[in-house]
């Protein structure tokens, strides 16, 4: 039987133009008719959530609107066989915070399709200390590792390096044994990055706009979390036979390059996609962060917040000035 319960819900209006986002209560009923409600004990913050709290229409179309692409909890109400009544489930990515209420509500209700049994040996803070963008760093070293990538062939650059896809693709390659320069804009986080593994810290200006169309090449392959003009620079400097994960757009979506590097050195861009992938490869990639690809040091340097600090931390992310993993904890 279904029951009505009241909850808290950071929900993000719309009026004149202008996009203000509150804690407010609303209903179990006001959710969407889908197969699974969820107690959410903890969502992640992530660069999309915060364009869909500013009224980003490509990410979020009618307001007012829930934000949270990913939340962790208590399956309370189950429609369907699995998944059951009791259990422990991650949700990331598919429609949820985008125009299906998101984690930064108390409850969800989505589709069964959606979600992942929480790993063996993880609670839903552990989930959502990776969430969507620790999983995207995990798919993007994936994809190297599936193209051949291994340490003795160089070093491998990661782009956006403190921020949070950024931070955990630096532990965890520097945990599978890679040399890795971070790039970062935040001077004053490279000890943090060093702490995290990485064995040198570069400027953003290692990715400066150049008129040549190849440079030397200084890195075997790279993890890009910004696009734009400085993943052009990135592609011009990769050794040949080396690639590049892409996944992210903050730099912005346009990539203007030349056939060079492609042709000349054989560099492959892999396009890396966390949202829409099939549910068993988002939990393939978990049960790796439960067991060997462990981040302890992400897990350990962790921000949790409540909902009343929402707002102060998705404006730091559309400054570019947000840093490491940051928890949404619905008890705080
Ligand atoms: N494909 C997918 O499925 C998927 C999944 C998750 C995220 N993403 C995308 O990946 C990107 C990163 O997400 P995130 O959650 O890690 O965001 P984030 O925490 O804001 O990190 C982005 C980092 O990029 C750097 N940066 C910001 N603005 C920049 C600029 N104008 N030029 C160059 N560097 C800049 C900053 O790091 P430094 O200060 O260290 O340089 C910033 O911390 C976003 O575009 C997001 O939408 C895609």
């Amino acid at each position: 039987m279904t029951t009505t319960t009241k909850f808290k819900s950071w929900r993000v209006q719309e009026q004149g133009g202008e996009y203000t986002g509150s804690e407010q209560t609303v209903s179990t009923s006001d959710l969407p008719a889908n197969e699974v409600l969820i107690k959410v004990s903890h969502s992640s913050l992530n660069y999309k959530d915060a364009l869909s709290a500013s009224g980003n229409k490509g990410v979020t179309r009618n307001f007012p609107h829930t934000p949270g692409i990913d939340a962790a909890g208590e399956v309370i109400e189950s429609a369907s066989g699995e998944p059951v009544v009791g259990s422990k489930v991650i949700v990331t990515g598919y429609d949820l915070g985008m125009n299906t209420d998101g984690g930064f509500g108390e409850y969800v209700r989505v589709p069964a399709s959606w979600c992942v049994a929480l790993p063996q040996g993880w609670n839903g803070r552990t989930a959502m200390i990776y969430g969507t963008a620790g999983l995207t760093a995990g798919l993007c070293v994936q994809k190297l590792l599936q193209m051949g990538a291994s340490p003795e062939q160089g070093k491998v650059a990661v782009s956006g390096a403190s921020g949070a896809v950024g931070s955990v693709a630096v532990e965890l390659l520097s945990k599978l044994g890679f040399d890795v320069v971070a790039i970062s804009g935040k001077q004053d986080h490279a000890d943090e990055l060093k702490a995290l593994g990485a064995s040198e810290v570069v400027g953003r200006e290692a990715l400066a706009a150049e008129k040549k169309p190849m440079l030397k090449p200084v890195f075997a392959n790279a993890v890009d979390t910004v696009g734009g003009q400085p993943l052009a620079e990135l592609l011009k400097q990769i050794q040949p036979g080396g690639s590049v994960s892409c996944c992210g757009l903050v730099a912005g979506p346009q990539l203007e390059t030349t056939v060079l590097p492609f042709i000349l050195r054989g560099v492959n861009l892999l396009g890396v996609d966390s949202v829409e992938i099939p549910l068993a490869d988002k939990a393939a990639v978990w049960k790796k962060f439960a067991g060997e690809w462990a981040c302890p040091k992400t897990e350990a340097s962790a921000r949790d917040i409540g909902r009343g600090q929402l707002d102060g931390a998705l404006r730091a992310f559309l400054k570019g000035e947000s840093s490491g993993k940051i928890v949404l904890d619905h008890a705080l």
